[in-house]
C-alpha cells in the first residue's frame, strides 16, 4: 500500500453538481494520487435530473448513493447530514469537496466540519445578498467552513475577504467553462436534431428555465412568468423542472401555445438549446453563466442575482417577475458589446487539481 494516496470524498446530489463534479473528475485522471470517490445524496432522484448526466458526461458512478430525497429544507438537509457523516467517519478521507450552493452543498461542509475534515469549496464567494433565497445561507455558510475556497472570479474572492475570510482564496476561474468547453462540439453536432424534434430555427426562439421556490412556488409569481414569456413574440421552448411541473398543475396554470414544452434536457442536449437560441430567459444561475459563455442574452427572470459580473457586462439584465417586463426584455434584450472572459480560461479543473495536490500531497 502507498502511503502518499490522497484519499478524497466529493458530494454532489443536485443537477448543476453533476456538470460541474464531470470536469474536475477529468482533470484527477492527471493526478494518479489523488484518488476521489462520490457521494450522491439523491437530492435529485428521477433520471431525467440525475444518472443521464453521468451516462453522457461519463462521470464514474457514485461510489455511496443516499436515497434522501425531497422535503422540507431541514428535514433534507437533516436526513443528508446525518448519512454523510456516517460515510466520512468510516472513509476517514483527507478532505471532502463540495459544489455550489444548495442543501446538499451544506450538509456535506456541515459533516465534514464537525469531524475536522478539511473542506473545499468549489464556486465558493457568489453572494446574491438576498437572505430570503435558501441558497444564500447555503453560500454563506459554506465558505465560513471552508479551508480551501476556489472562487470563479475576482469580485466572488473580493466578498469572501469582504467578510473577514483571507485564508484559503483561490481565484480558480469557473468550472462551468471547463465543462461548457469539453462538450460544446457535441452540442453542436446534435443541434439540428434537438431543433428538429422541437420544431424551432436556430436563432429565433427564447430557451426558458424556471425552478427558484420563489418563482414557482407562488401561483401569481408563476402564472405572471408564464405570460410574460408567451407574450414576447417569440416561440419558447421550456424545459421543465419537477418542481415547477408539480407547481403548475396545482395552480391549474394553461400553457399557451407559443410555449413548447419539455421534461429536463441532459446537459449536451440543453447546451444544443443554447448555443442556437436568440435569447434565454431564466432564474437559474448556471444558464446566466452559459448564455454568457455562447454568446447568447440572457434576461434573468429574478431581481438579483449571484452573477453581477454577467450583468454588468450588459449581456444579463435583471427582469424581476413582473410580466409586462418580461415580455419586453425577451423581444428585445440584444446586446452587442464585446464579451471577455470573465469567468476564466477553461482552466479551472486543472488548477483546482494542482491546488489540491500542493495542500494535501506533501508528506
Ligand atoms: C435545487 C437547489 C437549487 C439548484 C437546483 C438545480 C437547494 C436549496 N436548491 O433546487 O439551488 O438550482 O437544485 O436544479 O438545494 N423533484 C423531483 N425530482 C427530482 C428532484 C426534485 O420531483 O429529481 C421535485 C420535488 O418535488 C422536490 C422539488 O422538486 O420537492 C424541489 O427539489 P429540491 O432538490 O428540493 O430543490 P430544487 O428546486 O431542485
Amino acid at each position: 500500500m502507498t502511503t502518499n494516496i490522497i484519499p478524497i470524498i466529493s458530494v454532489v446530489g443536485a443537477r448543476p453538481q453533476f456538470i460541474k463534479s464531470a470536469a474536475l473528475v477529468m482533470a484527477f485522471s492527471g493526478f494518479p494520487q489523488i484518488v476521489n470517490s462520490t457521494i450522491h445524496t439523491g437530492q435529485h432522484y428521477d433520471d431525467l435530473m440525475s444518472d443521464v448526466f453521468f451516462d453522457e458526461l461519463g462521470i464514474p458512478s457514485p461510489e455511496y448513493r443516499l436515497a434522501t430525497g425531497s422535503g422540507t429544507h431541514g428535514a433534507q438537509t437533516g436526513a443528508m447530514l446525518i448519512e454523510i457523516e456516517k460515510i466520512l467517519i468510516d472513509a476517514s478521507p483527507r478532505a471532502v469537496i463540495v459544489y455550489g450552493d444548495t442543501n446538499t452543498t451544506l450538509a456535506a461542509a456541515l459533516a465534514a466540519a464537525k469531524l475536522n475534515i478539511p473542506l473545499i469549496h468549489i464556486e465558493a464567494g457568489l453572494r446574491s445578498f438576498d437572505r430570503t433565497m435558501p441558497e444564500e445561507i447555503n453560500r454563506v455558510v459554506t465558505d465560513r467552513l471552508s479551508q480551501m475556497l476556489f472562487c470563479p472570479d475576482g469580485i466572488s474572492a473580493a466578498n469572501l475577504r469582504a467578510e473577514g475570510i483571507s485564508d484559503g482564496i483561490h481565484i480558480s476561474g469557473d468550472i462551468m467553462v471547463d465543462t461548457f468547453n469539453i462538450f460544446l462540439s457535441r452540442a453542436r453536432e446534435i443541434q439540428p436534431a434537438i431543433l428538429g424534434q422541437y420544431g424551432l430555427t436556430a436563432g429565433q426562439y427564447c430557451l426558458a428555465t424556471v425552478h427558484r421556490a420563489a418563482n414557482t412556488d407562488n401561483p401569481a409569481t408563476l402564472d405572471s412568468i408564464i405570460r410574460g414569456l408567451a407574450e414576447s413574440g417569440l416561440p419558447i421552448l421550456l424545459p421543465l423542472h419537477p418542481r415547477t411541473a408539480k407547481a403548475l398543475d396545482s395552480a391549474a396554470i394553461t400553457i399557451p401555445s407559443s410555449i413548447i414544452i419539455s421534461p429536463p434536457l441532459p446537459y449536451i442536449s440543453m447546451m444544443a438549446a443554447v448555443t442556437s437560441a436568440a435569447v434565454i430567459a431564466t432564474d437559474s444561475g448556471g444558464l446566466q453563466k452559459e448564455a454568457y459563455l455562447a454568446g447568447i442574452p440572457c434576461v434573468t427572470l429574478r431581481d438579483t442575482t449571484e452573477w453581477t459580473a454577467t450583468v454588468a457586462t450588459g449581456w444579463n439584465i435583471l427582469a424581476g417577475t413582473v410580466s409586462d417586463d418580461i415580455s419586453r426584455l425577451v423581444a428585445t434584450h440584444r446586446p452587442s458589446s464585446p464579451r471577455t472572459p470573465i469567468f476564466g480560461d477553461g482552466a479551472a479543473s486543472h488548477r483546482i487539481a494542482t491546488a489540491i495536490m500542493e495542500v494535501f500531497g506533501l508528506p
